[in-house]
């Protein structure tokens, strides 16, 4: 028998037991007359003590041990002499009486600790040892439980848990796709799904009415701390809805996952904002409401003192940081660098400091009087010892720019604990996005997204003014999920493909499939999508979707303990006939 416990069960109401526990060796102390060995496996770590006196083939055994050994112990549980509080198993110890080394190990290119010593790079080519570390391991194993209770959710409303194809054909989620060649369809290729966003409609054609599915989905673009190539979602779909029946679902879902996992409770509805309220006030479509700072729009005030980067910009808007009036020039030199990074994209950064002692000091004095700049604060809403951050210019460049600014000071004054979850439906978002360099409009979600119905006669006269009945979940400043209500009548569905530029022919090529379906009794329907990696990440408390994956890629979609992607054999191009082409 291997063991008859895990290292992470025995307690001081098993003293006197006689136990056999097997794992890998985390450490091995030699004090003199006694050796200790921690022995570590899922569940937790036991020590072992191994007297001097004992026989030899026992201490020869003991002799040969190593770090991450995996071995097997037999002994009796006794209480410790000195406790250790830190660990569950911590009051008692095993007496060895045998060990057995069930396999060795090399040396550990990092140690497998809590802290590790070990780089980014390095952990992720041995991706099964940083799995043995408590933070890694602890991460997946609250993915696993967050998993199980959207289950126990979802499955108490009815939804029916579906696998949908990966081997499809391109999906609309705007997104590159990744492609596989057939082989025995040569020269066709499949892709793999963005989402199964149309199967998803499919089954409510086929009359399913409500749907789910924990499910990997492939997306070629760049990546970020939280986006991956692929990622998995909770894809949901549900029959006979309006845009409310969707958000109270899962708005209880997300209400049910916060009680079983975090133990916060949301007595009140999720906060709503439409999108063109979280774009004047934030500057971006998800903002992070666990603090304040919304913009003030001040173009209108600020013009005509010959301040020419004021009086030439389309927009001048400003947020108050509290209480930083004190801000030395370095703080504000720090903050214009931060604006002027690239990413942000500012070119210059106003300051205006009320100072504690009622006078005012900023970086234009000069074309400003001390009761104009007042004026201006107290119509920004500041107070004494606050300070103002303007930034002008093209209004889509400046408002993503105060955006960030927003969430650095955020970030600077400790506005933005780990532990306080703001959750906020964005909605209303428009329906279509203009490109000005292909000259067309696009699909903002994506090509079924129903358009509010008071808008749908705006595709005649101003496409870019109709609202789609789409909304998305933010928490925190992250994107948690998104989703709409469909369209499901072929009329309207001709009327958006031809706003997309699409002509009835390259519709039907690409999704005549679903214009097909909705030929034969489509119900209303509409859905939503979580990012599953996301929740996890937020619910976490780590920046980076990568801790709660078990084998993720790196910055560059590489998987670098398989070493993928990676060249194939010249016969696998030959029977797939595909001949490379050389930069
Ligand atoms: P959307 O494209 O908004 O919607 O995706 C839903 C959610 O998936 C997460 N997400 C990602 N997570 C990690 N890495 C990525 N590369 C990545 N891309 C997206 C986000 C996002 O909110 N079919 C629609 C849903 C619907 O309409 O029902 C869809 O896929 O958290």
């Amino acid at each position: 028998m291997y063991r008859t416990h895990t290292c992470g069960e025995l307690r001081l109401a098993n003293v006197g037991q006689n136990v056999t526990l097997s794992g890998w060796v985390q450490r091995v102390r030699n004090l003199g007359g006694m050796t200790f060995i921690d022995v570590r496996d899922r569940y937790g770590i036991t020590q072992l003590a191994v007297d001097e006196t004992c026989e030899q083939k026992l201490r020869d055994a003991v002799q040969e041990l190593g770090r991450e050994y995996v071995i097997r112990a037999t002994g009796t549980v006794i209480e410790r002499a000195s406790k250790n509080t830190k660990i569950p198993t911590g009051e008692i110890e095993i007496q060895v009486v045998e060990v057995t080394i069930l396999n060795k190990s090399e040396v550990p290119p990092f140690t497998i600790e809590d802290d590790t010593d070990g780089g980014d790079e390095l952990r992720m080519k041995y991706r099964y040892l940083d799995l043995r570390r408590n933070p890694v391991k602890n991460a997946l194993m609250l993915r696993h439980r967050i998993a199980q209770e959207v289950r126990k959710y979802l499955d108490k409303q009815n939804f029916v848990e579906v696998e949908t194809p990966f081997l499809i054909k391109s999906t609309p989620e705007g997104a590159r796709d990744f492609v596989v060649p057939s082989r025995m369809n040569s020269g066709e290729f499949y892709a793999l799904p963005q989402s199964p966003q149309t199967f998803k409609q499919l089954l409510m054609v086929a009359g399913f009415d409500r749907y789910f599915q924990i499910v990997k989905c492939f997306r070629d673009e760049d990546l970020r701390a939280d986006r991956q190539p692929e990622f998995t979602q909770i894809d949901c779909e549900m029959a006979f809805v309006e845009r409310e029946d969707v958000l109270s679902t899962f708005e209880g879902l997300a209400k049910h996952l916060f009680a079983e996992i975090k133990g916060v409770e949301f007595s009140k509805s999720f906060q709503r904002m439409s999108y063109s309220d979280a774009m004047n006030l934030y500057g971006c479509d998800k903002p992070d409401l666990r603090f304040g700072m919304q913009f003030c729009d001040v173009t209108d005030r600020v013009k005509g003192k010959n301040f020419v980067v004021f009086d030439s910009a389309e927009a001048v808007v400003g947020i108050v940081a509290p209480g930083c009036a004190e801000y030395t020039r370095k703080q504000l030199d720090e903050l214009t660098l931060f604006v002027q990074r690239p990413q942000v994209g500012a070119k210059g950064l106003v300051y205006v400091k009320l100072q504690a002692d009622g006078t005012i000091k900023s970086s234009i004095d000069k074309f400003y009087s001390p009761e104009e700049l007042k004026e201006l604060a107290t119509f920004m809403g500041a107070s004494q010892g606050d300070l103002l951050l303007i930034l002008a210019g093209e209004r889509k460049r400046t408002l993503p720019a105060l955006s960030e600014l927003r969430l650095e000071m955020g970030t600077r004054l400790g506005l933005r604990d780990k532990n306080v979850f703001a959750p906020l439906w964005v909605v209303d978002f428009p329906l279509l996005e203009w490109d000005e360099e292909s000259k067309r409009f696009y699909a903002m979600h994506h090509p079924f997204t129903s358009p509010i119905p008071e808008d749908i006669h705006l595709f005649e006269s101003d496409p870019g003014a109709i609202r789609a009945n789409a909304y998305d979940l933010v928490i925190n400043g992250v994107e948690i999920g998104g989703g709409s209500i469909r369209i499901h009548d072929n009329g309207l569905q001709q009327t958006m493909f031809e706003a997309l530029g699409f002509t009835k022919e390259e519709a039907e090529a690409q999704f005549g499939f679903l214009l097909s379906a909705f030929r034969y009794g489509a119900p209303p329907h509409g859905g939503v999508a979580f990012g599953f990696d996301r929740l996890c990440s937020l619910f976490g408390g780590s920046e980076s979707i990568r801790d709660y994956i078990a084998f993720p890629k790196n910055n560059s979609g590489r998987d670098v303990m398989i070493n993928s992607p990676a060249p194939i054999a010249q016969e696998q191009l030959k029977e797939l006939r595909i001949a490379l082409v050389k930069e």
